[in-house]
Formats: C-alpha cells, structure tokens, sequence
C-alpha cells in the first residue's frame, strides 16, 4: 500500500504519469490491432499504423487505377519540402497555370502543417522531400465537363537523404490532386515523433462521374464567405470538383448585383449579409486553385421575393401570400410574373452581373416548384392569359412556365455574349413525361434529379436523351432529418440519411433498377454527369454547416471518385480516418461512432 503510495507520488513528480504509453498498434491482416506495448518494442502509432495497414492506406477517395504501395514509412522533414512545376517539354510553367500551381503548393505545405500539435515538431530531422509536378497542359486553368482530372504519382526513397516524389498530369487539376494524394501519404508519427511519408508508391488515379458536387443554399440563411472557402477545403479534400451556389431565394437576396443593387438592399437580411462582386470573385478564384468549379445558380419563376418589392407591384405575384400552403411549399410565397416585360429586364441585368463573375461552363437556372395556384391568384396574369385565348387549365399554366423558360433563357444567351450554354434545371412539371419532350432541347437542358432514386421518372429523362445529375432526396438531401420547422414533428424528408446511404447511392445501379441498360459503352451511360449532394439551410447556418455537409458529403465524394463495387463496410476504416482529417484540417465534421472504433478497426460495424 504504501509502496503504491510512493510509486503514485513518483509518476506525479516526474510528470511521467500521462505520457506512459502503454499501447501500440499492429497491423494484421489488413487492420491495426490494438496491443500492449511490450519491453523493449518499438511503439507504433496508430496513424503510422493505418497508412501502412488498409490495401488503400487511408487515402479517400481510394485511386482507381494501380495502387502499389510500398507500406514502410520513412521520417521527412518539413523544412526540407521542395515542390517545383514544370510543362511538358520541362519548361517553367506558363504564368496562369503557375499562380495555380504555387497556390497548390502552399496548400500542400499548409495541410502538413495542421498535422503537428506543437511548433517544434516541425523542426525534427528526417529526409528531405523533392517533389516535381509535370502538368503537360499548362494553359488550362479553368475546370470544364471535358477537363482531364486524372494523375500519376510516384514515390521513391532516392538516397540516404531524400525522398523523392514525381506527379504527372495532363492539366493542373490533376496535379492538384496528385498533391492532396500526396498529403494523405504522410502523417505525424506520435510514437516516433516524426512526420513520416509512405516511401515506395505507385498510383494512377482519375475519376469514375466527371460532376461531383454539392450545393449550398445561402439564401434561407447567410453564410459567410470564409464558412464557403471551409467547404470548398472540404471539397478539395475528397476531390470534389464542383460547388453549386443558390444564390438566392424568396427569403433573402444576399446577391449584390452591379445593375441592380436595390435587389440585395431591399433584400438582403443585413446590410452586412450580402455577396459583393469581390466576395464572389474571391471565392471562385478561391475554389480554382483547390479544383472546383462554382455553378451559380438563379432560381425562377418560383422561389423569388424578397428584394423584389423594389421592383414594383406586378413583377411578382403572391409574395408571402396566407395561407401559404395554398400557393407554395413554405413560407414566404412569391413567383416571378411572366406576362410582365420588366421581369426579363432585370433578369438580363441579374444574369450579366452572374456572367462577370463567374465562369462556369454551365448555368443553373432552378426551375423548382412552380406553383400554378399562385400564378392563378392574379388579377394580372389571369387578364394577360385571357386576352391571349388562354385558358385556365394546368396545361395553360405549363405553356406560361414554357414561355417564361424560353424568354428568360434568351436573356442568359444575351448575357453569355450571345453564345449558347448548358442549362441545369431541377426536376419539375415541365420535366415531367409528357411535358419534357414538347418543352426542353436535351442539347441544352441538363436536369437535376431531386425525385426518390426509384422514381420512373428518371428512366423517363435519361431514355429521352438528357443528360443528368443526380440529388435523388433519398440519399443526397443533408438537411432531411431534423424537426420540422412549420409545425411539430419530424421535417418533410426525415429520416436523417447515413453516411452508407449516402456511399450506396451509386446512380448507374438507380438507373438499372428502373430498367434502364446503363452498361460500359452505352450512350446512357455517358448521360450520368455524376451527382451532387444537397443542403437546403432553412434550419442550418453557418454554426452548423460542417456538420451537416461532413463527412457525408466525403462518401458522396468515394461513390463519384472511385465507384467501388465493394460496400461501405470496405471502406470503413478508411471514412473514419478521413473523418479525422477534415477535423483537424478545421472542418468540424460530425462524429460517426465512438473514438473507440477508430482505435479498434474493424471491431463496430456488425458482421451478422
Ligand atoms: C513501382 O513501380 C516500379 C517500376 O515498375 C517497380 O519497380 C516498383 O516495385 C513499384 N513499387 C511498388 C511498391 O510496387
Ligand atoms: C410590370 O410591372 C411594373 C412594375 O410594377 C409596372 O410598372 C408595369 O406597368 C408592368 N407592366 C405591365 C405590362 O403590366
Ligand atoms: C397591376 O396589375 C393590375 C391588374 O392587372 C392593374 O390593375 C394595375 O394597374 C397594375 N399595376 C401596375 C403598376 O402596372
């Protein structure tokens, strides 16, 4: 007793008491087990553990192509990283693609350092790293459909002294994503207090869906510009490669637009929650140099109202028309007027400030939830459709939507310099069998799919020749889940998806299951675009966004990537430690099991 007494007092002394490390991992048959540390042994980290232990390391998305990885770890050190990049012929890179570049190499460096938990660490010795990045195209800087995302990467101990690593891609977005590879091939050693790197590797790596994305309702609430550049690190970090902004919708107009700045005056919730030119223009060129592309989305008809009072009285019809539930699906009501010639006016103004700003190969225009009855409740519009020899019947209303399409498609023409561009549009009436065919051009429209993933629907879409994402609510809405916010119980889409859901959604086994033959080579195949995961923010701002977008929207990013055949139970292992990485990349993901599973691989998702 008292011998335990005076070893107690002993280990206080000597501070020794909660540093005594007791276990080390070992890895065995392809997971770490956890172990008493033995007399003498060598510990080994659990992080070292898992780089060298899963068949992918903990790489996420998991390469495509040949994954050789040599599993023995070697000590780098940070002061010691030198990246260069050159083109093709091993020229210095082009000025536009070079400013990229360097930006991806301070990431590189910047992510590194989130790895350390103290300044000093990062002085410790170990071998310097080369890393030479040939990227053959060096003039393409901007991230189209047609881009070439694909890299090699390869990692080889040169000397005694040095690592060396080459990345080679066709354009820079491959090289961006050879690098953040790169990064997930190192970790800081806790047990040898080292940063270490896998050191014989062979990787060729490209993507299964060109279009992985997720958009970002900023109008139900604001987010602010630096809470948008964290998902877009995110983003970057699962190789997702295209991040949908609703700019707006009927309850804030947080768009500042050069013409028409009265919109996000009279609509913004603040003065100070708004979007300037510059705030926009940061945040795309933010998302350039991490790979993603920014698709702006407008929303109309529907979902407008706010900021468009300044407009006048016959612009919009039944802004926060009671009971809402009459002329829309939550509150505030409103739509745009169709028969109104001011409309088309300020949405020419609307879509040329967009088209400054932003330069995406493709547009989103919404389309979403037009709603007849509110269209119907106006004097205006009824007389205009009457002096028209209209009617008042559904299909009526569906030819005013049709004109309303075509005239304000006319205008984004017009401000796309009079060039033709792709249209996004959310599934609706209008993409509905029987309306579609007479209504959208298949080489203009691309429709989103926000139906359940066993909607007939789709076939419908994908058989008549349009190209599609999916955001099937069934597996890609993030705010489904919650309590409902316009009256009690569970909100519209609950149940809360998992992150296996959301890894299952694969949308060629959606297509098959409708009956659709979606087999390498078949031109239905080529009409998948990918698939994009949703987050409508009524009840989320930005003290809730990562947790809700991660690391969900990381296995979205696995099923688009790489498309395994394998099920989520595969990838386990690996969606914890990315979950970790997020986390300490400063994203603040939610937790998916207990700290114990991640210690104990293998050991929590049930095997009956
Ligand atoms: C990588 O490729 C080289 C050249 O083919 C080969 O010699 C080496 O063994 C490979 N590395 C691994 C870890 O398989
Ligand atoms: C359209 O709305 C504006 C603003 O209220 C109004 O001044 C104009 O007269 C309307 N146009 C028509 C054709 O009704
Ligand atoms: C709005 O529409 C109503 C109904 O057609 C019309 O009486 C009124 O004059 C319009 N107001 C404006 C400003 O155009």
């Amino acid at each position: 007793m008292t011998l335990l007494l005076l070893l107690m007092v002993s280990f206080i002394a000597t501070g020794n008491w909660a540093q005594e490390r007791v276990w080390t991992w070992q890895c065995q048959e392809g997971r770490c087990v956890k172990q008493l540390l033995q007399r003498n042994e060598t510990p080994q980290g659990l992080e070292a553990c898992k780089l060298v232990c899963d068949i992918y390391s903990t790489l996420w998305p998991r390469p495509t192509g040949k994954v050789e990885l040599g599993r023995v770890l070697v000590p780098i050190n940070y002061n010691a990283i030198t990246i260069i990049g050159i083109s093709g012929e091993g020229r210095a890179l082009s000025e536009n693609v070079g400013q990229l570049f360097s930006t991806a190499a301070d990431n590189f460096r910047n992510r590194l350092t989130t790895m350390f938990k103290k300044q000093e660490q990062r002085t410790s010795g170990g071998k310097s790293l080369q890393v030479q990045v040939t990227i053959h195209d060096s003039s393409t800087r901007t991230l189209t459909m047609e881009s070439d995302e694909s890299y090699e990467l390869y990692i080889s101990e040169a000397d005694y002294s040095q690592v060396h690593c080459n990345i080679v891609s066709a354009q820079f977005f491959g090289a961006n994503y050879g690098l953040e590879t790169l990064s997930q091939l190192t970790t800081f050693d806790d047990a040898a207090d080292n940063l270490v790197i896998m050191r014989d590797v062979n990787i060729t790596d490209s993507p299964a869906f060109p279009f992985r994305a997720l958009v970002l309702d900023t109008a139900r609430n604001y987010f602010s510009v630096a809470s948008i550049k964290r998902t877009i690190d995110g983003m970057a970090a699962s190789k997702l490669n295209t991040f949908h902004w609703h700019l707006t919708d009927s309850h804030s107009f947080p768009f500042q637009s050069s013409t028409y700045p009265q919109l996000s005056q009279y609509g913004a919730y603040t003065p100070q929650q708004i979007y300037t030119p510059q705030d926009i223009t940061s945040v795309v060129e933010y998302a350039r140099a991490r790979g993603v592309r920014v698709l702006p989305e407008f929303d109309a008809p529907a979902h407008v109202g706010e900021g468009w009072q300044w407009a006048g009285p016959n612009v919009t019809v039944c802004v926060n028309a009671q009971p809402w539930n009459k002329y829309c699906v939550e509150p505030p009501c409103g739509q745009l007027n169709p028969t109104n010639d001011t409309v088309y006016e300020i949405l020419g103004g609307i879509y040329h400030d967009i088209f400054a700003l932003f330069d995406s190969d493709m547009f989103h225009m919404g389309g979403d939830e037009v709603n007849f009855e509110c269209w119907r409740s106006s004097l205006d519009i009824v007389n205009w459709m009457t002096s028209q020899g209209m009617g008042q019947t559904n299909d009526d209303y569906l030819q005013l939507w049709d004109m309303f399409q075509k005239k304000a498609y006319m205008k984004v023409v017009e401000a796309n310099g009079g060039n033709e561009i792709p249209i996004v549009l959310w599934t609706s009436h209008l993409t509905a069998e029987g309306a579609i065919d007479k209504y959208l051009d298949n080489e203009i429209y691309i429709i989103q799919i926000w139906t359940t993933g066993r909607d007939a629907a789709i076939a419908n879409l994908v058989n008549k020749g349009f190209r599609v994402i999916f955001s099937n609510y069934d597996a890609l809405y993030f705010d489904c889940g919650f309590g409902a916010w316009v009256a009690e119980g569970n909100n519209w889409c609950s149940p809360y998806i998992g992150w296996h859901k959301v890894y299952m959604n694969n949308p060629y086994t959606l297509l098959t299951n409708l009956g659709v033959d979606v087999s390498p080579g078949t031109a239905a195949r080529e009409l998948v675009l990918g698939a994009e995961a949703a987050l409508w923010t009524e009840q989320v701002d930005e003290s809730s966004l990562d947790g809700r977008f991660w690391p969900r929207a990381a296995a979205m990013a696995e099923r688009l990537w790489s498309n395994p055949d394998e099920g989520w139970q595969q990838a386990e292992y690996r969606m914890l430690a990315h979950r970790e990485r997020l986390v300490q990349r400063g994203i603040q993901s939610e937790a998916l099991e207990p700290q114990w599973c991640y210690q104990n691989e293998g050991s929590c998702p049930s095997q009956g």
